[in-house]
């Protein structure tokens, strides 16, 4: 599985790069308003051409930089698409354009079908789009189709989605134990399905409180953002699609141990999700302890003064 970095913080960026792990970047509006809110507090005057221009650069060639569009409608996305490609693909040739895959708002502005339009214009001028907030396999399959290089399931997302209809509360970084919630609605659908057994089956699928014992905890069927991953990488497989997959909206380790147990071709990780992945108790304890045995004369054949 590749590694790319969510974040559009430089610093986080140039600090991941040194580590040798990155294969790519992603950013988004909201990223880049962290990032320019952190030059703000530092006092730092911010040219963001020369800061995007950075941001490619230090990635480098043949690792993509995800730069999204701001506008909701085909036309427009494209201009901007345009505009970014031509100014920061000739710095690393990495530039890669997000496109929302759906833009119509609760205020009804544009249609459902902006993005799609968008995308397969834009692939079609092979300028390779990455579609941002795919929560479904339809819109992963309809993206796909229309030529997407990568799509990015918001696995975090559809996880706070399923919770809040739950009535789970969370902290962003929470683990979402899908499994167990899973069981759970398993167990329940069993209890109605005992207390009506002598039932004709269709009073038991019919009944209110079975439709919600089956409904519960789920979106479409899927459990958790790691089942959409997984269900999107099981039919690209199958079909042969190209599209690579980017587990997008990840909050966790765990949740990047299950991404890539689905396949995902991509992760793409906040700079504190990476930090996490390095950390175990006993690992801090193991270092101590080897600090602490080191004899005088093992030691000594590192003295090379
Ligand atoms: C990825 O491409 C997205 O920009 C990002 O993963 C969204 O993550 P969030 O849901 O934690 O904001």
């Amino acid at each position: 599985m590749k590694i790319f970095v969510d974040t559009a913080k430089l610093n986080e960026i140039e600090e991941a790069c040194s580590w040798g792990i990155v294969d790519g970047v992603t950013t988004n509006p909201s990223l880049i308003k962290r990032a320019v809110d952190d030059l703000r507090v530092n006092k730092k005057s911010i040219d963001i051409e020369e800061y995007i221009g950075k941001i490619c650069k230090t990635v480098g060639e043949g690792r993509p930089v995800s730069l999204e569009v701001i506008s909701l409608t085909s036309e427009k996305m494209i201009e901007e698409a345009k505009l970014l490609y031509e100014k920061f693909n000739p710095i690393a040739h990495n530039v890669v354009i997000k496109i929302p895959i759906n833009t119509r708002t609760d205020k009804g502005e544009t249609t459902n079908y902006e993005g799609l339009k968008a995308i397969s214009r834009l692939s079609k001028e092979e300028i390779p789009v990455n579609v941002t907030l795919v929560m479904n396999v339809g819109q992963a399959v309809l993206a796909a189709k229309a030529g997407a290089r990568y799509v990015s399931p918001f696995a975090g997302r559809v996880d706070d989605y399923i919770r809040k209809k739950l009535g789970i509360e969370f902290q962003k970084g929470d683990y979402f134990d899908f499994q167990l919630v899973k069981r759970v609605a398993s167990e329940k659908l069993n209890q109605k399905i005992g207390d009506r057994v002598n039932k004709p089956l269709a009073t038991i699928y019919l009944d209110e409180d079975t439709k919600r014992a089956v409904s519960l905890g789920q979106d479409d069927g899927l459990y958790s953002g790691v089942e959409l991953v997984k269900a999107i990488v099981k039919i690209f497989r199958i079909y042969g699609i190209k599209t690579e997959v980017i587990a997008a909206s990840i909050r966790n380790p765990r949740q990047v141990r299950e991404v890539a147990e689905a396949g995902a071709d991509i992760a793409t990780i906040p700079f504190k999700v990476l930090e996490k992945m390095l950390q175990h108790p006993k690992t801090v304890e193991g270092i101590e302890k080897f600090s602490e045995d080191v004899v005088p004369e093992y030691r000594e054949l590192f003295n090379m003064g």
